[in-house]
């Protein structure tokens, strides 16, 4: 594998809204980013890719853009930007920006345009079709539900929105509209940025010529997925992006990427993929339902296990999985991953290193490094996320009652990883000096960055010592480039596995309360992390305490 400038690092996540507020306005903004930049480079992150801050009427919170070329003057000016990217490169960290480029913001000029002239060059930027009584152009559900059709104003005719009304799909198979694409890239490239998170890749190349498809609900529509997974050709889009920006700035860039198809692997993440990396979201959509979050199956530490091998396997060493326990999108992973009850410091530690040792590029979410929780929901009221408020919905008309159906949001709200940035115990938890936009979450008192960074023990300074064991010089190869070796796979409630470059390391974890004894291959020659005081162990066996987790190096 030819060795890659990225490779060694370790990203982390900033939601810009939730992050830090630098004027009080109640919205986190880039200036406050940059007065955390020192923070961020004592955890040892080098990557930080930032959620969208473009200008936005922010429907989406910012994944529904107006101005490919501007900031939002909530997050701040381009002016901040640049002073990001230069702050960050004295720090030899990269910003990676998001892109989003499967759909644009209805309040985007190409829209507006389209509106007063739909066959003119706009309305081709979009998928229009002519509005007819009582029918629709296809029976395709929306990712936050109904259908994917809606007016377009002042017209005849009807736009595709695969999610949002508010966020129009781009026809990308308009080659006018992908310069415009490129043209864009490469402007930020341009600027200094490291490259890009790409947002919803798959959903730009759809099943041509469109046709409706069996329904899957009592709506008559059908899965959006259902109509992705006919559609073909979506390489040479993904091509020729790569050519024509990345590659010639030698940008990171790791794709959102959903239901690839395993032969398609190394066309995606292998030597010239068409990204450098992608997410691995084998374990977020465990246990998800065609029906909607009501019916999702909740995951257990042994699914946990299997989902992350499968994707090892699965990648093997075509190429690098970014890996991460939760995002912007998703509840947070201590909630999720952990079983109820079991939420504590040593087992949030127990997953971070499960999770961190994978081969592949750790991505951090902000507050993940001092173990933030989902947030208790009180009321539909409180919600913000429109893809929240659409499974609410979904759930009550499938007969659950509201206490039932609000339960179901509090579980998988994407809000949960959206309340603002735990800094300290003092009001608003040290994020803003007004308002903050969305709630709080009320155990900021005992979670929060600044007493974590005074203590040894905490979740943020065991996460310290995860990046700095993968940046330390002796086992760095072995931890970045490794393979990666199931061990005890079929243990109940135990993850363990061997990372194996030129050392050979062990991690064990005991994922649940009660003591385990595993079994060792052999002996190791050292015990290179442990979130337990101690390691009790008879001959080769070791008895790990509940939620124990060792990292050997055999
Ligand atoms: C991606 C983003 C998500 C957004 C959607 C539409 O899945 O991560 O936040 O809602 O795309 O842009
Ligand atoms: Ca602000």
């Amino acid at each position: 594998m030819t060795k890659k400038w990225w490779h060694d690092k370790v990203a982390y996540q900033i939601y810009p809204k939730s992050f830090c507020d630098s004027n009080g306005d109640g919205i986190g903004d880039i200036p406050g980013i940059i007065s955390k930049l020192d923070y961020l480079q004592d955890l040892g992150v080098d990557i930080l890719w930032l959620s969208p801050c473009y200008r936005s009427p922010l429907a989406d919170e910012g994944y529904d853009i107006s101005d490919y070329y501007d900031i939002d003057p909530r997050f701040g000016a381009m002016a901040d930007m640049e002073q990001l990217i230069d702050e960050a490169k004295k720090r030899n960290m990269y910003i990676l920006m998001d892109l989003v480029v499967n759909h644009c913001s209805d309040e985007h000029e190409w829209f507006r345009k389209a509106c007063e002239d739909p066959d003119g060059k706009y309305g081709n930027y979009f998928y229009l079709r002519d509005k007819k009584d009582g029918e629709l152009p296809t029976n395709w559900r929306s990712y936050f539900g109904g259908p994917v059709w809606e007016d377009l104003p002042g017209t005849d005719k009807q736009y595709l929105h695969v999610f949002h009304k508010k966020q129009p799909d781009l026809n990308w198979e308009n080659p006018e509209l992908r310069e415009e694409v490129y043209k864009n890239i490469n402007w930020w490239l341009d600027k200094g940025l490291g490259g890009f998170r790409i947002d919803a890749i798959i959903n730009i190349k759809k099943a041509l010529p469109f046709r409706s498809y069996e329904p899957d609900r009592k709506d008559g529509l059908c899965n959006i997925r259902t109509m992705l997974k006919e559609a073909s050709g979506i390489g040479q889009f993904l091509g020729e992006m790569r050519d024509r920006t990345f590659k010639n700035y030698d940008a990171f860039s790791v794709g959102e990427v959903f239901d690839e198809k395993p032969e398609e692997i190394p066309d995606f993440i292998g030597e010239n993929g068409y990204f450098s990396s992608m997410f691995d979201f084998n374990e977020t959509i465990f246990g998800s339902s065609e029906k909607g979050w009501y019916d999702a199956k909740p995951i257990t530490p042994d699914d946990y296990k299997h989902c992350c091998f499968e994707s090892q396997k699965k990648i093997g060493n075509i190429g690098f999985l970014s890996n991460i326990i939760e995002n912007h999108d998703e509840p947070r992973g201590v909630s999720r991953y952990i079983p109820e009850g079991d939420c504590c410091v040593r087992s949030k530690k127990l997953l971070a290193a499960l999770n961190f040792m994978l081969r592949g590029l750790p991505f951090i979410y902000q507050g993940q490094e001092i173990g933030m929780e989902n947030v208790p929901l009180s009321s539909i009221d409180e919600v913000d996320d429109i893809s929240t408020l659409d499974e609410y919905q979904v759930a009550l008309d499938a007969g659950l009652t509201c206490e039932e159906a609000l339960k179901v949001a509090a579980k998988f709200s994407r809000d949960n990883a959206r309340t603002p940035m735990q800094w300290s115990d003092e009001a608003n938890a040290g994020f803003t000096e007004g308002k903050p936009w969305l709630k709080v979450n009320p155990n900021y008192t005992s979670i929060n960055v600044k007493s974590q960074m005074e203590d040894p023990d905490s979740v943020r300074s065991f996460y310290k010592e995860l990046i700095a064991l993968r940046k330390n010089p002796e086992y760095k190869e072995t931890v970045v480039y490794g393979a990666l070796e199931p061990y005890l796979e079929d243990t109940h409630n135990l993850m363990a596995y061997y990372r194996k470059g030129d050392k050979t390391l062990l991690v064990i974890g005991n994922y649940q309360m009660e003591e385990q004894a595993a079994r060792l291959p052999g002996a190791y020659k050292k015990v290179l992390l442990n979130n337990c005081p101690e390691l009790s162990e008879d001959g080769f066996t070791l008895r790990l305490s509940g939620y124990q987790v060792v990292i050997l190096e055999m």
